[in-house]
């Protein structure tokens, strides 16, 4: 895939307080890696190696300190702050210069899609040369999010946090649009919040009947670890997951499977993991060696 990546991990991580009083949301634990591992590796499964990482000013020095220039994953990062909380539209702005006019893919710092299949779904996705693509998952509280209204496989309308919700279908954080992305952004007014919408910027492409759904299939696991709860209930849901042996959010088992970077030429990597189930499970995926439990699972 031809297309950049943007990883917005700014914010103000307000409904995470204590938590956040000095370590930023996407820095948090998910179970056993950085909250910002989940959504870097969707990016890298989507075979995306260019990468603007949005951070605030104040934080921006922790995020190269944990990433790194990407080399060691086969990836190269972009570094931009965003001064305030401006709003998720407005990091199309901000990465103008990135992107020169390409479509790209942007995740929410936040976001974690776990799940059998997603791995070989996001591999498959595509930047629209014209227009966006959004993803949805069925949610019992669509009141929640953005929602997205439909007549038959037509969708005619996107609210943000409906009363009367048009379906259950919530928007999630991950949003591939065409290269008119930065422009339209620019044309956008701050919502009463004050913030450029990124809901307000889909509807531009609605407008245009270039908007389109891809509706991830049930088995998927979508969190938005934004909340204490959801927070806890993204962790739990990787533990959960890798007592099978498969990894969720490993940077280093993307640039792997991707065949960017070696596991086997990275020993620094292992060693520095060694002590962990982490590591381990990164040394079986290397060597090929079967697990205690009964075999690597090599495939998801
Ligand atoms: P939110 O969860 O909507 O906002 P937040 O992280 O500031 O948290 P809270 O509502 O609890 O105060 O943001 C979703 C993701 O987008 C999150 O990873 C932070 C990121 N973000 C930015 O980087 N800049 C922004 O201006 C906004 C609104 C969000």
């Amino acid at each position: 895939m031809k297309c950049k990546g943007i990883i917005l991990a700014g914010g103000k991580g307000t409904r995470l307080r204590p938590l956040t009083s000095c370590v930023c949301k996407p820095l948090l634990p998910v179970y056993d890696k950085p909250m910002i591992y989940y959504p870097l590796s969707v990016l890298m499964q989507a075979g995306i190696r260019d990468i603007a990482v949005i951070t605030t000013p104040e934080d921006q020095h922790l995020f190269k300190r944990l990433l790194g220039d990407g080399g060691q994953w086969g990836v190269r990062f972009t570094w931009i702050v965003q001064p305030s909380a401006d709003g998720i539209a407005h990091a199309y702005i901000l990465a103008e210069d990135f992107l020169e006019g390409q479509p790209s893919a942007l995740v929410l710092g936040d976001n974690l899609f776990l799940g059998n299949g997603f791995s070989e779904r996001v591999k498959s996705l595509e930047a629209p040369e014209v227009g966006g693509t959004v993803f949805t998952v069925d949610v019992k509280d669509p009141e929640r999010y953005g929602v997205v209204g439909f007549d038959g496989a037509r969708v005619t309308e996107i609210v943000e946090k409906p009363a009367v919700p048009p379906s259950n279908c919530a928007v999630t954080g991950l949003y591939f649009l065409d290269g008119d992305a930065a422009r339209r952004a620019r044309s956008l007014l701050p919502s009463e919040r004050g913030e450029l919408e990124i809901v307000s910027l889909l509807k531009t492409y609605l407008n245009d009947g270039t908007l389109g759904v891809e509706r991830l299939e049930a088995g998927l696991e979508w969190y938005d670890a934004g909340t204490h709860d959801s927070l806890l209930q993204a962790s739990l849901a990787v533990q959960r997951l890798q007592q099978d042996g498969v990894l969720y959010g490993s940077p280093e088992e993307a640039a792997f499977r991707q065949g960017w970077s070696s596991l086997e030429d990275a020993p620094s990597v292992l060693k520095e993991l060694g002590k962990t189930a982490y590591g381990r499970m990164l040394e079986q995926l290397a060597t090929g060696r079967p697990t205690l439990a009964g075999g690597y699972a090599v495939s998801r």
